[in-house]
């Protein structure tokens, strides 16, 4: 695959949307014509899905609930992600596979081995080039982001749950998964994402030329 996915985790609140922009900003500055897509979303099915995962009514078990993530991951892969990525297209992802083994594995209990499967299945193997997991603790999570939709109704031990799974997912994959205090101020934390994702560019001139 030519191009490079650059994906973003964490809790809500912890800063994935503004980091996704920012560096977003700084790759179109030198010439990238990044492409941004967020999960579960992207396509017209997937944010069908989203809108169904979304909804504080909905009752949904914890494994139709990882099945339909999946099938809006699959929809997202197939249709944007791996069309982008073969024409050597920078895609920078507002969550992706470890979002569904953090949240539905660690945080509602579903077997590990059993969600990873699955993302295996929904990604055909599409592994991010460099993941950024954004870490703040529960409590600023919640203080940045106020919602009472059903993901967030699930409570504070799930969430923690959530968080220390992102930390055991970053901690099994520490090469490609970036751990990054995102407690800091939003330059800084894009200053320490910059100085990763500048390593995986070609070279300025390359993106003048409109390789990318
Ligand atoms: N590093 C940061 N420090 C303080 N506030 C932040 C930081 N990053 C983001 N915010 C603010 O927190 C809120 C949630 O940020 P957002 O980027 O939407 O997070 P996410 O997409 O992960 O839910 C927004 O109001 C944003 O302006
Ligand atoms: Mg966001």
């Amino acid at each position: 695959m030519k191009g490079i996915l650059i994906t973003f985790e964490g809790l809500d609140g912890c800063g994935k949307s503004t980091q996704v922009h920012r560096l977003a900003e700084r790759l179109q500055q030198l010439g990238y014509q990044p492409i941004i897509v967020r999960e579960p979303g992207a396509t017209p099915l997937s944010e069908r899905i989203r809108h169904l995962l979304l909804d504080a009514s909905a009752d949904i078990t914890p494994l139709a609930e990882m099945l339909l993530f999946n099938a809006a991951r699959a929809q997202l892969v197939d249709t944007v992600l791996r069309p982008a990525l073969e024409t050597g297209s920078i895609v920078l992802c507002d969550r992706f596979a470890d979002s569904t083994t953090a949240y539905q594995g660690y945080g509602r209990g579903l077997p590990i081995e059993l969600v990873l499967a699955c993302n295996q299945i929904a990604t055909r193997g599409l592994t991010p080039t460099l993941t950024f997991f954004l870490d703040v603790p529960v409590e600023l999570a919640f203080q940045r982001h106020r919602s009472s939709d059903r993901m967030e109704r699930a409570g504070r031990d799930f969430f923690e749950r959530v968080r220390n799974g992102y930390w055991e997912i970053a901690r099994r994959q520490p090469e490609r998964i970036i751990c990054i205090d995102a407690t800091r101020p939003p330059e800084e934390v894009h200053t320490t994402i910059w100085e990763h994702v500048r390593q995986y560019l070609p070279s300025e001139a390359s993106a003048s030329e409109g390789f990318y």
